[in-house]
């Protein structure tokens, strides 16, 4: 997929995007409101507001930033949305001068940055603003390497009367990248919406917020904060500085 970047994703899916994954859990909101301690906090990727909203909601004074244009409208439309700051550009490099309570990036979207390079940018970016209490939370998936044959892997997401979606992949393991395209068909037609991820195993997130001077505070393997064991499929991390024990 050459011709993809960071507005990609958000702009071929922000039309879909709230119907296809829908609301964020209870505990969620709840996990980061705790962590805000009545701060400030910053989404990195916030889209379409679906994790800020309800966090708003309860009083957290959230900011965010986004690549693309189109989740941001979708946000901005959304009762609340106008009163949420949203800084526009890359959360590689975080484009503001301001330090947060917390900092979180939720729902695979940290592996959004395609490099390790940019990746260890962000870690050292967040460092840069968060206060010296702060939290950094990372919510991403477990690695399964599992699911590729031949470097390949398709699968079905949904399977309903008038459709089915389907995940096409493609997986270079040198550079830890995967590309794949959600398709959706329908009696309307085919409808693709391309993804590019770059994984990282919890060690590598762990060796990235050591060279930015942070370090692994928490780690479960799901928002109701069960342990991380070999079968869970995704962990929540929770960084913070170094000096703070
Ligand atoms: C999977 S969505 C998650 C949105 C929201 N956090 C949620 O949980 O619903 C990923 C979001 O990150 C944004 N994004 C992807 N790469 C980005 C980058 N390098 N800088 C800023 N935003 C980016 C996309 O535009 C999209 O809105």
């Amino acid at each position: 997929m050459r011709a993809y970047d960071d507005l990609t994703y958000g702009d071929r899916i922000a039309e879909f995007y709230d119907d296809l994954y829908g609301d964020v859990g209870e505990d969620t909101v709840s996990l980061l409101e705790e962590l805000s301690a009545g701060g400030d906090a910053l989404e990195l990727g916030i889209g379409t507001g679906r994790v800020a909203l309800p966090l708003a909601a309860r009083s957290v004074s959230v900011t965010g930033i986004d690549a693309s244009p189109a989740m941001v409208e979708k946000l901005r439309a959304k009762p609340g949305g106008d009163r949420i700051p949203v800084v526009m550009g890359s959360f590689a490099e975080i484009p503001m001068d301001q330090a947060f309570d917390l900092i979180f990036v939720v729902f695979n979207t940290f592996f959004a940055l395609s490099t390790q390079e940019e990746q260890i940018a962000c870690f050292r970016s967040v460092a840069a603003h968060l206060n010296d209490h702060g939290h950094f939370l990372v919510e991403v998936f477990v690695p399964d390497l599992t699911r590729f044959e031949d470097h390949q892997a398709v699968r079905l997401i949904e399977l309903r009367d008038d459709g089915v979606r389907l995940d096409a992949a493609e997986h270079d393991i040198v550079n830890q990248q995967v590309s794949s395209q959600h398709v959706m068909i329908s009696q309307e037609g085919v409808r693709l919406f391309p993804v590019k991820l770059r994984y990282a195993w919890p060690s590598e997130l762990d060796l990235m917020a050591k060279l930015a001077g942070l370090t692994l505070k928490e780690r479960w393997g799901s928002w109701q904060r069960e342990p991380l064991t070999r079968d869970s499929t995704k962990h929540i991390s929770i960084y913070g500085k170094a000096h703070d024990t």
